[in-house]
């Protein structure tokens, strides 16, 4: 997919569609996301948390960026080497656009630093743009960035590289000033030649109106139903950080399902027993994900193409449940 194509679905002739974003960050989750209709592709900072365990997203080198991005390029890009005969019948989308987070401290020193940590992560990785957290002081490197072509996506609202200052992950914009700033520093960023932005954490009216006024498409989280896309973090959309009782309460849910046998027998079409990007296991390996009903491949697959259609289809998220307020005396000031 391309930066046209997605903001094709916010200007469409017959009403907006919305804009599906997920995370990954390694081959397993990237392959589940190529399995779907996955607009964008970001390989989050996040990955310090989900993937490996820090509290907060600024522990995460560029380094180590790069080495989980050529690691989800090569699921992306998989059908590449898997053989012809894997992929009969299965009828691939399109791929993702793929956008990686600059981690923290990109954006400090000057503006060629900021360049150069830019151009490492495209070159050896192979992704096609960069997510930047900031506003004002973001935009000299964002504006050196998109004139010489390089796609890049702005970040507002909850900032989770500054969770010290913000004193942890709170509500942004909840008051009608803030939600003015962040108008503001939106405007900015397209102003700046972002393709898109990111908006963090913030109340649904909120997103909705930094929406209406930015041509360019908006991707919400925690910002209600109104943006022009959605994103969330895998590990979350999955529950596989949540605790044993949340996973099998998730497996209680998942419908019945034949399973596929350890004697050769063909598996049920419906349930792939190996993901269709890759080879059957060997016969001295046994699934041991099957005996609690489904393998966690086909699980997670399933899960990644249940979050694409809710989206596309704006049954998630549900601001009656999913989404945050505004007091109607701040969204009076606000508008
Ligand atoms: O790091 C991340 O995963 C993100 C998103 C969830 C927007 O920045
Ligand atoms: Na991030």
């Amino acid at each position: 997919k391309t930066i046209a194509d997605l903001h094709a679905l916010k200007h469409h002739p017959d009403g907006s569609i919305p804009i599906v974003c997920l995370t990954a960050y390694d081959f397993p989750t990237a392959l589940s996301v190529r399995s779907s209709d996955i607009d964008l592709c970001l390989i989050g900072d996040s990955l310090a948390n989900v993937a490996l365990g820090f509290t907060s997203t600024q522990p995460l080198s560029l380094d180590a960026m790069i080495h989980h991005c050529q690691a989800v390029k090569r699921g992306l890009d998989a059908p590449l080497f898997s053989t012809a005969s894997l992929l009969d019948g299965i009828d691939l989308p399109q791929p993702p656009l793929v956008i990686a987070d600059m981690p923290f401290g990109g954006t400090f020193g000057s503006v060629d630093s900021g360049v150069a940590a830019v151009v490492r992560l495209m070159q050896e990785t192979g992704i096609d743009g960069i997510k930047i957290e900031g506003s004002y002081e973001a935009v000299p490197l964002i504006r050196r960035l998109t004139e010489h072509g390089i796609p890049v996506m702005g970040h507002l609202g909850l900032q989770p590289q500054r969770v010290g200052s913000t004193s942890g992950y709170r509500l942004q914009g909840r008051t009608a000033q803030q939600a003015k700033e962040i108008l503001d520093a939106s405007l900015a960023l397209e102003q700046a030649g972002c393709f898109s932005i990111v908006l963090e954490c913030i109340p649904t009216r909120v997103g909705e109106l930094i929406s209406q006024r930015l041509s360019i498409p908006t991707i919400g989280i925690g910002a209600g139903s109104k943006t022009d896309g959605q994103i969330l973090v895998m590990n979350d959309m999955i529950g596989d950080l949540t605790g044993a009782g949340h996973v099998l309460a998730a497996l209680a849910q998942a419908p019945a399902r034949a399973l596929p046998t350890q004697d050769g027998q063909e598996p049920d079409a419906t349930t792939p027993q190996h993901s269709p990007l890759t080879p059957p296991a060997p016969k001295f390996v046994r699934n041991f994900s099957l005996q609690h009903g489904t393998s966690i491949g086909a699980l997670r697959m399933a899960a990644v193409q249940a979050y694409t259609q809710a989206v596309r289809h704006r049954q998630f998220p549900d601001d009656g449940v999913e989404a945050y307020k505004m007091k109607s005396e701040e969204w009076k000031a606000f508008q």
